[in-house]
């Protein structure tokens, strides 16, 4: 895919990874749909990029990924604003396994109901002109943390959905990629959910566990993931990939 001028949809990008990901967009000339929650960060991301890229590149609509409504009004801006819609990259994501039930509808509910209107819109067998998802997993998609197993269910779930879609995708001709990206440890905010008992409930006592892999592995830099992510969307070979990023191996591929 060559990314000069497409457009992509980003969720939860208005800081963190997912920002990291609409500003390597913004390098390569695409247009970018930042949605988020988050109102005011949403809006000083935009600002940023405005600066550094021209004001009609980005673009940030305030939504909640967990509402069908806000999201089906969320695609419908984007194609008002930009005509079109190439990439939609479900990043949005939290760690809160007090409030395990919400996890699950962010992580993965949402993510489903996001990528099922991206497909609405992008399917090439239905009149669209195809495209390419990128769902943000992590190495939580693979090993057991027992600090927090919903969040652990949920990736793991990302991982089963993107691959089985993009199975549906290879045999029904929809003209569009859906690829996993897994990264490891990486600095940004959810990352200090692991020093607060509200986040991990029950499981806030095997904190140390977290902390001790973190130093082992270390942590790993926004625009390190970026580059992977970019890789997804240009290498037009993948389908159902599902890309692992970690400090000791770099940018990998799991073999299934
Ligand atoms: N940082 C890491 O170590 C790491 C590692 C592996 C995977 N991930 C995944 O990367 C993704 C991005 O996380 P991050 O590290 O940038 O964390 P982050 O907390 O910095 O960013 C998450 C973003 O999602 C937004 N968001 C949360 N709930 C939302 C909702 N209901 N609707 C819309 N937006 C919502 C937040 O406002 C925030 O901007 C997540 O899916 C996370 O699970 C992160």
């Amino acid at each position: 895919m060559i990314l000069k001028n497409c457009v992509g949809l980003i969720t939860g990008a208005s800081q963190g990874l997912g920002k990291a990901f609409a500003e390597a967009l913004l390098k390569k000339e695409a247009k970018v749909v930042i949605c988020d929650i988050n109102h005011a960060q949403g809006v000083a991301t935009k600002a940023e990029f405005d600066q550094g890229y021209g004001p009609d590149r980005t673009a940030f609509i305030p939504c909640d990924v967990t509402s069908l409504s806000q999201m089906k009004d969320v695609f419908c801006e984007t194609l008002q604003m930009f005509g079109r819609l190439d990439v939609l990259c479900n990043n949005a994501g939290i760690n809160n396994e007090n409030s395990w039930k919400k996890t699950i509808s962010v992580n993965l509910v949402a993510l489903i109901q996001a990528s099922y209107l991206a497909l609405d819109h992008m399917r090439c067998d239905r009149g669209g002109q195809g495209g390419s998802i990128v769902n943000i997993a992590s190495m939580s998609g693979f090993i057991p943390a027992a600090h927090c197993p919903v969040y652990t269910a949920s990736k793991h779930g990302v991982l089963g959905f993107t691959r089985s879609l993009a199975e549906a995708s290879r045999f029904g001709n929809y003209g569009i990629r859906i690829n996993a990206l897994c990264p490891s440890f990486v600095n940004t905010p959810i990352l200090d959910t692991i020093n607060h008992e509200e986040n991990l409930g029950n499981f806030y006592q095997f904190k140390d566990s977290v902390k001790d892999s973190i130093n082992i592995f270390g942590v790993l830099e926004p625009s390190v993931i970026a580059e992977g992510f970019i890789q997804l969307l240009e290498d037009d070979s993948l389908n159902g990939a599902v890309m692992k990023i970690t400090t000791t191996k770099g940018v990998h591929f799991e073999n299934y």
